[in-house]
């Protein structure tokens, strides 16, 4: 080695002095055609008997320090020049005029304070790397230079700063490599002058934030890295406008802050990589415009939650990571809108549920992987991930998952199955119809806790059978003693024997439903056998998830073991486990279960209902009524409880009238009880009876049935007077004062004390005098008891002055109504005697002529009247019905 390098001294030093063309190409440096290599030669400078028509010169891993102005002179071939790996720390400005085409620039990994000043007058460079230098400065020109330059590296260099580019009248640059420098900050439009820009570096800076505009103007940027910079906070618009975006990795920051609609107008973006940082959540907000998105990688964070809708803005997504974050459970239809998702990983969480509508939706779901969290439960249970069926699932991965049991036909809803992965499960028991009905064509574990009795001798035929490859399956015996540590597969099938009394864990007793007064104790029963130690845990269904319960105020878990000694049956044991829950709610109405444990398996009790009662309570009761006979009564009366508590009806002595005459009606969804056609008989109280099991409540009301009648039914309802003459209205009725009132109303309001008005005879008759046209209007009387009205009596007075008082009009009026009245008895004297239809129709036809004959002779003034003021022809009307 020293012999070698001396020699190449020797040659140095001689060949230079010839001067010669092309001598280094005799012995130093390796030439074909026009490249030549004098790379790896220790050389302290460019050796001067370069032919000058070479095109390509290596001179990497020298010893080059400085480079003047003469080297290279005149070397108008030269494209591409290699000096990474020396220790260059300046090169002469004028240098680069001797190599008017130069296209490739290598300066990686030299001692370049600077960007080597003239490089910019190469006017054919197309590609300059300075990688691995010492730049820690760049101004604004030479940044505005680079953009000429179709690929600039200037990676691992100790640039803190970018200054904000002048514009350039050439712009070529494809890819700007800044990775790994000191960079604090990019502030807004710092790379806008590099509008051909395809990649973009960033990545290990210090870059702490990304700002609106960060990267605007790149129409043509398809790929940013900004991986292990400093990032908290990804701003609103950071992305803004990248219409070629294809590539972003954000991922090992410190993002926790992802602003709404960061991606706005990055329709292109297809892989975003998010890995390691703080996000908490996935929302709708940031995942708006994704709609190309392909591969997201969320793995590393703290995501605890997700917004099932925040997936429809990316419904091309294929690849999905969610990676150790902090998922508990998934609820129905969380990826439902991921229709396209093919690999989806939710290793090292902490789910312990699966809805069984979680996974839906996914249908081309082919990979999954479910590795270590907490899910042995959903396998064991015999509801296989909660009925998650995945029909094109081939690949599942469930390592590390706590898999005690293997039940029968346990992945029978993920038929494509044929890559099946249970690492580091301590699998005790696999049912010999475990994987039915899947054709496997790979299966891994490795189980040291098999219970090798006569239940598992199907495995080695099976494993067998399929071809599978028996170097991923380990499966050794825990149990029976004799056979610990040996391979399942191994044993002669006549040495797996039964033994009467397996030391799996077992249930030997299973809860029952229980039924507990709001506010009272419950309390579960389960009761356990199975080598020790056993142990027993208490399940509640919630929103079709299970949770485990924990003790605390209300909840109290016990269990008493009692050792079992009987010759072989050592270390066995009998465990009672008990479940209370104090002060019930109704929110505790739900299912419960008993899971038993120990190293050899697991047993899951049936689920058992908690019914919580609560005694009815009336939500409306009844209030006293009176009424008229004739009329319909109602009651309101209604009860909460549960369960529903039933309503009944009772009154307060049999027989009950109403019912038995069928006058009582309910209807559905009314909580009223109506008693029709009342007559004197159904005055009384009623009781209404709310019952469920829990109990009975019951409230009364009073029902009080008048028999009232007007003395004359018939008098007008309307009347007209002069203005000064007193208006008189009777409202005789048989009145029982002790019970009852009469109130008198003037257009609705009550008449109280008027100065004219006078009531007499039991307030029955008004009569106001000195009438004014203020008097006009409805008066009304009504028949009160207590609150109720029982029927009213209505009267229209119209007061006209002197001249409009026509006395034709008002005899016009007079015998309008006493036409009216004596129709009106007519008719009911017609209807109670006779009760003919015949002779009914002959009457009225008869009165109809009667009728004919008065209205003929007092036409001629009805239509001085009409024209005068639209007359109200109503009182006649009833006549003819
Ligand atoms: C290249 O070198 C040859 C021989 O030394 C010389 O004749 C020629 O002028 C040189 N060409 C240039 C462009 O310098
Ligand atoms: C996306 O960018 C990352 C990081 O720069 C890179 O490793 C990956 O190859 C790129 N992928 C595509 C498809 O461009
Ligand atoms: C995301 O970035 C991390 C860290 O650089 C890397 O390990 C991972 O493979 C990337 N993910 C994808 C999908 O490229
Ligand atoms: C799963 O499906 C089976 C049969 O289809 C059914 O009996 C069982 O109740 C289901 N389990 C759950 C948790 O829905
Ligand atoms: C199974 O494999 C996992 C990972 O390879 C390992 O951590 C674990 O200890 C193994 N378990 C057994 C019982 O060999
Ligand atoms: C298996 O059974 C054979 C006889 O059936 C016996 O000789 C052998 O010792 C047994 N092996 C073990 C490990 O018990
Ligand atoms: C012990 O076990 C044997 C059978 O294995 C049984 O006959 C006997 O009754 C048991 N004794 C006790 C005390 O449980
Ligand atoms: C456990 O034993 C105690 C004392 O004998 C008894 O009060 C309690 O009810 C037992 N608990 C269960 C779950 O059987
Ligand atoms: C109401 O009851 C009376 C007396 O019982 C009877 O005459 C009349 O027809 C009933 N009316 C109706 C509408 O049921």
């Amino acid at each position: 080695m020293i012999v070698y390098s001396l020699l190449l001294l020797i040659l140095y030093d001689f060949f230079p002095k010839t001067e010669t063309f092309g001598t280094v190409c005799i012995g130093l440096c390796h030439c074909v055609g026009d490249v030549v290599d004098c790379s790896s030669l220790d050389l302290p400078d460019i050796p001067n008997s370069i032919p000058n028509n070479t095109r390509i010169l290596l001179l990497s891993d020298n010893e080059i320090e400085t480079i003047d102005k003469t080297r290279l002179k005149g070397f108008y071939f030269l494209q591409t020049l290699d000096l990474s790996n020396n220790i260059i720390r300046h090169i002469d400005s004028e240098f680069f005029l001797n190599l008017p085409n130069l296209r490739v620039l290598n300066l990686r990994k030299n001692r370049l304070p600077r960007i080597p000043h003239g490089s910019h007058q190469l006017d054919h460079l197309e590609k300059l790397d300075l990688r691995s230098n010492l730049i820690s400065q760049i101004s604004s020109e030479e940044l505005s230079h680079l953009a000429a330059i179709r690929s600039v590296d200037l990676s691992r260099n100790l640039i803190s700063y970018l200054p904000k580019p002048v514009t350039s009248n050439k712009v070529n640059i494809e890819k700007l490599d800044l990775a790994s420098n000191s960079i604090t900050d990019i502030g807004s439009e710092s790379f806008s002058i590099f509008s051909s820009l395809i990649s973009l570096k960033l990545a290990r800076n210090h870059i702490t934030s990304l700002r609106q505009f960060s990267f605007s103007r790149l129409r043509k940027l398809e790929s940013i890295d900004l991986t292990r910079n400093m990032i908290r906070e990804v701003r609103f618009l950071a992305f803004n406008q990248l219409p070629s975006l294809k590539n972003v990795s954000l991922a090992k920051n410190d993002v926790y802050r992802l602003d709404d609609g960061m991606f706005y107008a990055c329709e292109g973006l297809s892989r975003l990589n998010l890995s390691t940082n703080r996000v908490q959540s996935v929302t709708e907000g940031w995942m708006f415009g994704l709609t190309s998105l392909e591969v997201l990688d969320l793995s590393y964070n703290q995501i605890q939650s997700f917004h099932t809708s925040s997936w429809s803005h990316t419904p091309k997504l294929k690849w999905l990571s969610l990676h150790s974050n902090r998922i508990q459970s998934l609820p129905s239809g969380s990826f439902r809108a991921l229709r396209q998702l093919e690999e989806l990983i939710l290793s090292a969480n902490s789910i312990d549920s699966l809805h069984k509508f979680a996974l839906i939706g996914m249908d081309n779901l082919h990979k999954l992987d479910l590795s270590s969290n907490t899910l042995a439960v959903c396998v064991e249970d015999g509801a296989v991930l909660y009925n998650t069926s995945m029909p094109f699932l081939r690949s599942l991965r469930f390592t590390n998952n706590q898999l005690r049991v293997i039940p029968k036909r346990a992945f029978e809803r993920f038929p494509a199955l044929e890559e099946l992965d249970l690492t580091d499960n301590p699998i005790a028991t696999i049912h010999p119809e475990a994987f039915e009905p899947l054709e496997l064509k790979k299966l891994t574990m490795n189980s040291s806790s098999i219970l090798c009795d006569c239940q598992i001798s199907w495995l080695a035929t099976w494993i067998y059978r399929l071809k599978l490859d028996r170097s991923t399956i380990t499966a050794k015996c825990s149990y029976p003693p004799p056979l610990a540590d040996l391979d399942v597969i191994a044993i002669d099938t006549a040495n797996l024997t039964c033994h009467d009394d397996s030391p799996r864990a077992k249930i030997v007793r299973q809860p029952v439903e229980v039924r507990a007064l709001i506010g009272e104790q419950a309390k579960f029963m389960c009761n356990v056998y199975g080598a020790s130690p056993l142990s027993i845990e208490w399940r509640v269904m919630e929103n079709g998830q299970p949770r485990v319960l924990v003790q605390d105020s209300a909840t109290f878990l016990s269990v008493n073991t009692t050792a079992v000694v009987n010759g072989t049956l050592d270390g066995r044991e009998l465990a009672a486990a008990e479940l209370v829950l104090d002060n019930v709610a109704m929110t505790d109405n739900s299912e419960y279960q008993c899971v038993a444990r120990n190293r050899f398996g697991s047993d899951f009790s049936s689920h058992v209902k908690l019914l919580v009662y609560q005694p009815p309570k009336f939500t409306y009761i009844p209030s006293d009524m009176s009424i008229l006979v004739g009329q319909n009564a109602k009651f309101l009366c209604a009860a909460g409880g549960t369960p529903r508590p039933e309503v009944k009806w009772a009154f307060e002595r049999i027989p009950f009238p109403a019912a038995e005459a069928r006058r009582l009606y309910v209807t559905q969804n009314d909580d009223h009880i109506y008693v029709m056609n009342v007559t004197m008989e159904d005055q009384g109280v009623y009781t209404c009876h709310a019952t469920n099991i829990a109990g009975q409540v019951q409230a009364s009301a009073k029902l009080r049935v008048f028999d009232n009648k007007f003395h004359h039914p018939d008098s007008p309802d309307s009347k007209t007077i002069k203005k000064g003459s007193p208006i008189k209205i009777d409202c005789s009725v048989d009145l029982q004062p002790e019970h009852q009132r009469i109130v008198w109303k003037h257009d609705h309001q009550a008449i109280l004390f008027a100065k004219r008005a006078r009531f007499s005879k039991h307030q029955q008759l008004l009569t106001v005098t000195q009438t004014t046209f203020s008097d006009s209007g409805e008066y009304s009387c009504e028949l009160w008891v207590d609150d109720s009205m029982l029927m009213r009596k209505v009267v229209n007075v119209r007061v006209l002055s002197e001249t409009e008082y026509d006395s034709t009009e008002g005899s016009l009026t007079q015998r309008a109504h006493e036409i009216r009245a004596m129709a009106a008895k007519w008719a009911e004297n017609i209807k109670s005697s006779a009760g003919n239809g015949f002779y009914l129709m002959v009457s009225c036809s008869a009165f109809g002529f009667m009728i004919l004959g008065v209205f003929c002779s007092i036409s001629v003034c009805l239509i001085k009247y009409s024209c005068q003021r639209h007359p109200k022809s109503d009182p006649i009307k009833p006549v003819y019905v």
